[in-house]
């Protein structure tokens, strides 16, 4: 057997197992995983001696050239996806908005145009609706045709995207009809914006104080209400950006009652926490998104719900906007502050620092948590998230001994700060490859603007 390309003396780790072996690649997929594989057949070879072999990273939650907050995020899909190619992600599901009055298929058409010829990894999207008339939930279904599984809503952000528990309870009926996923932003809108109105009204407009109006309860109580629409549904719900204890503990009971209900967080809330507010001037800008930053003593009780399976995905949320002249636009008004942050970059070095190094999981879990379980719930595996014959050749060489301190001086996102500055990770990157192309060579980019291709998803299957 020829191979393109052979990846030889590595530690192969997939969601259950962790064994020495070479890999070939031909044509963008795995064709042999064995012991003393031929080189002498393969046009190129990389020795992955001492390093691990991971799957490559899904990122199911991005937000490329994205109008949001009276501006759009900094990254498009050439910069965006680059920039999570350097940190281990080959695969990433950014979402594609409707507008309201608008049709699911516009929305299709608009993110499919910004991706095109940019992306440098393999993208989905998820639809964000904002607006379902009964003429229109018929439309889900054409969507999941067309590869789009999975829908977000939200219960938060009035008069921009949210939308009423009638229409959140007719698109999961139409859900479970279509196999498909629904995704929550789970947050009570209304109540945190009396809190907000109440806030601003007393002078408060610095921008910890985005944080201090959207209380952990108002997180639960949308976590419970989600969960409680979608078991009425008889569908399966995925609640995004999990940031707090009481909102874990609603998705833990309804998991232990068998209740198809699963959920992801993101690093910002397992590394960060209110103390980031504590800075200078406007600079806690940098830390606002949503849901916010919550006290310290979330953290353990996040890593402890990702080793305990009670949540099931780390993804990014990346949103970037940059500290100049995006995020100054709430400089009077904490209300006016784009609401994000950017993550896409370091999501695997900050889950395997803060989780595997530090022995909180087992380097198996990580490679469930950020490739294998995002991959069987999206309706990409095996295609994705995994090291199989058969499967993409996205890999990556990952050194667990490599370290780097975090910094917007070396990052590839193209936005004017680090959430993470000065964070030191151990375990990074050496090689990634996306279908068996070398993307990233030792920190230097080497793929293709444009390679990346859209994935038609399959839809959503129990994993
Ligand atoms: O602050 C955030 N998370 N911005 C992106 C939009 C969202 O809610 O996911
Ligand atoms: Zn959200
Ligand atoms: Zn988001």
């Amino acid at each position: 057997m020829n191979f393109d390309t052979l990846i030889k003396n590595g530690i192969v780790v997939t969601a259950t197992d962790t064994y020495p072996a070479d890999i070939g690649i031909s044509k963008g997929k795995i064709v042999a995983v064995g012991q003393a594989l031929p080189a002498e057949t393969a046009t190129k070879t990389f020795d992955a001696q001492g390093n691990f072999v991971f799957p490559g990273g899904i990122d199911v939650h991005t937000h490329l050239d994205m109008p949001f907050g009276g501006t759009k995020s900094a990254d498009d899909f050439e910069s965006g996806t680059t920039a999570a190619a350097f940190g281990g992600t080959t695969t990433l599901i950014d979402f594609a908005i409707q507008y309201k009055g608008q049709t699911l298929r516009t929305a299709l058409d608009t993110w499919w145009k910004k991706a095109d010829g940019k992306a440098v990894i393999d993208y989905g999207f998820h639809c964000i609706v904002t607006d379902l008339p009964d003429a229109r939930l018929e439309e889900m279904k054409s969507l999941v045709h067309e590869g789009i599984t999975s829908f977000k809503l939200f219960m938060a952000y009035p008069g921009v995207f949210m939308v009423e528990d009638g229409l959140i309870f007719k698109a999961m009926l139409k859900a479970s009809e279509t196999n498909s996923l629904i995704c929550m932003h789970a947050e009570n809108g209304s109540a945190i914006d009396v809190i907000v109105q109440r806030a601003l009204a007393e002078g408060k407009t610095a921008p910890k104080y985005h944080a201090l109006t959207r209380p952990t309860t108002a997180e639960a109580e949308a976590t419970g209400r989600a969960i409680a629409l979608a078991e009425m549904a008889g569908a399966p719900v995925y609640i995004v950006h999990l940031s707090c204890n009481e909102a874990l503990e609603k998705v833990r009971e309804a998991r232990d009652r068998g209740l198809p209900t699963y959920a992801e967080t993101c690093p910002q809330y397992l590394y960060l926490s209110l103390e980031n507010f504590d800075v200078p001037g406007f600079e806690g800008a940098k830390y606002v998104f949503t849901p916010p930053l919550r006290e310290k003593w979330h953290q353990e009780k996040l890593w402890n719900g990702l080793a305990a399976d009670h949540l099931q995905v780390v993804s990014t949320d990346h949103c970037p906007f940059c500290y100049k002249e995006q995020k100054e636009l709430g400089k009077d008004d904490f209300t006016k502050i784009p609401n994000g942050g950017p993550g896409i970059e370091h999501r695997l070095s900050l889950v395997y620092t803060g989780g595997v190094q530090t022995k909180r999981f087992s380097v198996n879990r990580f490679v469930e948590l950020v490739a294998t379980a995002p991959a069987k719930l999206f309706g990409l595996y095996p295609r994705k998230g995994t090291i199989a014959v058969g499967s993409d050749a996205d890999l990556v060489i990952f050194d667990p001994n490599r370290e780097a301190v975090i910094s917007a001086k070396t990052h590839h996102m193209r936005v004017d700060y680090s959430m993470f500055e000065g964070i030191r990770v151990k375990g990074m990157p050496r090689q990634v490859f996306s279908r068996g192309q070398l993307v990233i060579d030792n920190n230097k980019f080497v793929g293709r603007v444009g390679q990346g291709e859209f994935l038609k998803r399959q839809s959503y299957n129990s994993p």
